[in-house]
């Protein structure tokens, strides 16, 4: 496949293209198998020459993403409101390609940095980051080239403002996201609670009892559930820049579900763990046969409704696997009776889902469990994300050294259930 944007390729993008080509596109996951490294207090909590900010009810935040594919950025009052935001999507890059080329996103990382910073401090009714009270900014997990663009931008912010920072945890940021206060009537989500945390590099169950304190109790073998839309959209010739998932949900929604028996995980497996490759070698053989039965070359030929049925069978099966484990983790945690935990939040890119919410929306009502679930569009990766990360932080006092230059494209953050 021949990108349509012009750029000319390093040797080493070349080298990239032909591993992408060989054997897949690469992974900016962690797994969880690495040892904890992600220690909020176990550092000194850096004292920022403007020192923390002093009136802890009410104070701004400059938020700042760019671990994958989006330049996100956003200012947010420590109430949870958003006071402006601005993201630059990748996914006209990518989408040639069929999935995420780093180089090609950090270039577009440098090429918008600034405009969007500069963007959502507007939104803001600010003029320059003199004007908040701290800057926050993802360092990891995620491609390291493209994190270390947001992380060295916020950095230097925060050294010339003489700001508190913090660099924040993408999955951390993406869990906290369900306990942003989205309308100051409702109530917020307390600790402890399960979050099933749904992305493009992950798909994990954890037990989060306190800001930087949670537990995995299950993860995936292999690919993520975000991974498995976005192949899926590949295999069916659909259009994946920045994601695979909105387009087979669009498609799906046209077919039928139970079209195509396809086989549910891990059935014999009574744990918490996940795994989605087989499912996606299961939707390949079944799309091929029917390519070779219909005459047609590969599945991403195969006529428009029978390619919905294999998008809606894809859907229902990678949710019931979902499902299945979700319920064992309910299930584990209502008989841990002294924790008492009946919230679950429901977070990451795959949350967007419709399907996904609707379903699990029923799961929790069966077991009288809350659920909490972020708009859509705060679901997938955005600048909002690494403000609320970075609140929650400074509420525990706890903040970083903004002259360590260090980003994590690994960053495991719990221990493994035991
Ligand atoms: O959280 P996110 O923006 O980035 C990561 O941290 O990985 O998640 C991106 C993932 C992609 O795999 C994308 O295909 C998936 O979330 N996604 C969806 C939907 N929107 C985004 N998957 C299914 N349905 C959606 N509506
Ligand atoms: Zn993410």
């Amino acid at each position: 496949m021949q990108p349509s944007v012009q750029h000319e390729e390093s040797p080493k993008e070349k080298r990239r293209k032909r591993f992408i080509e060989q054997k897949g596109l690469p992974k900016a996951v962690d797994r969880g198998q690495f040892a904890t490294t992600y220690h909020p207090y176990d550092g000194h909590s850096f004292q920022a020459l403007s020192g923390l900010p002093p009136n802890l009810q009410n104070f701004t935040v400059l938020g700042i993403e760019s671990s994958c594919d989006d330049t996100g950025a956003a200012v947010v009052r420590s109430d949870g409101t958003i006071l402006g935001e601005a993201l630059a999507s990748q996914s006209h890059i990518h989408a040639p390609w069929g999935g995420v080329v780093p180089g090609l996103a950090k270039e577009a990382h440098e090429a918008e940095i600034d405009r969007i910073v500069q963007e959502a401090l507007e939104a803001a009714g600010m003029t320059s980051a003199a004007d908040v009270d701290a800057i926050g900014v993802t360092v990891g997990p995620g491609l390291e080239i493209c994190l270390r663009v947001g992380a060295t931008k916020a950095r230097a912010l925060a050294v010339e403002h003489e700001k508190p920072f913090v660099g924040v945890h993408h999955l951390e940021a993406h869990i906290l996201m369900a306990r942003l206060p989205y309308d100051s009537a409702s109530k917020q989500l307390g600790f402890p609670f399960l979050a099933l945390l749904v992305s493009g590099g992950h798909c994990q169950l954890l037990k989060c009892t306190g800001i930087g304190n949670m537990t995995v109790l299950g993860g995936t073998f292999d690919d993520s559930l975000g991974e498995a839309y976005d192949k899926t959209a590949r295999l069916l010739g659909l259009p994946v820049g920045g994601g695979g998932g909105p387009v087979v949900e669009r498609l799906a929604r046209e077919g039928d579900p139970t079209a195509i028996p396809l086989s549910v995980p891990l059935q014999s497996r009574k744990d918490l763990d996940f795994s989605y490759s087989g499912l996606k070698s299961n939707v390949r053989r079944v799309a091929e046969r029917l390519a070779k039965e219909g005459g047609v070359e590969t599945p991403a030929n195969l006529p428009h409704p029978i390619k919905a049925n294999l998008a809606a069978s894809f859907q229902h099966v990678a949710i019931q696997h979902v499902e299945q484990r979700l319920r064992r983790a309910m299930i584990l945690l209502e008989e841990e009776e002294e924790e008492g935990i009946r919230s679950l939040a429901l977070v990451g890119g795959v949350a967007a889902n419709q399907v996904l919410r609707t379903r699990i929306e029923g799961l929790c009502k069966q077991r009288s469990w809350d659920l909490w679930i972020p708009p859509p569009r705060l679901c997938t990766d955005q600048g909002t994300m690494s403000a609320w990360a970075a609140i929650e932080r400074i509420r525990v006092q706890s903040t970083d050294d903004p002259t360590i230059p260090d980003v994590y494209a690994r960053y495991p953050f719990a221990q493994p259930f035991s």
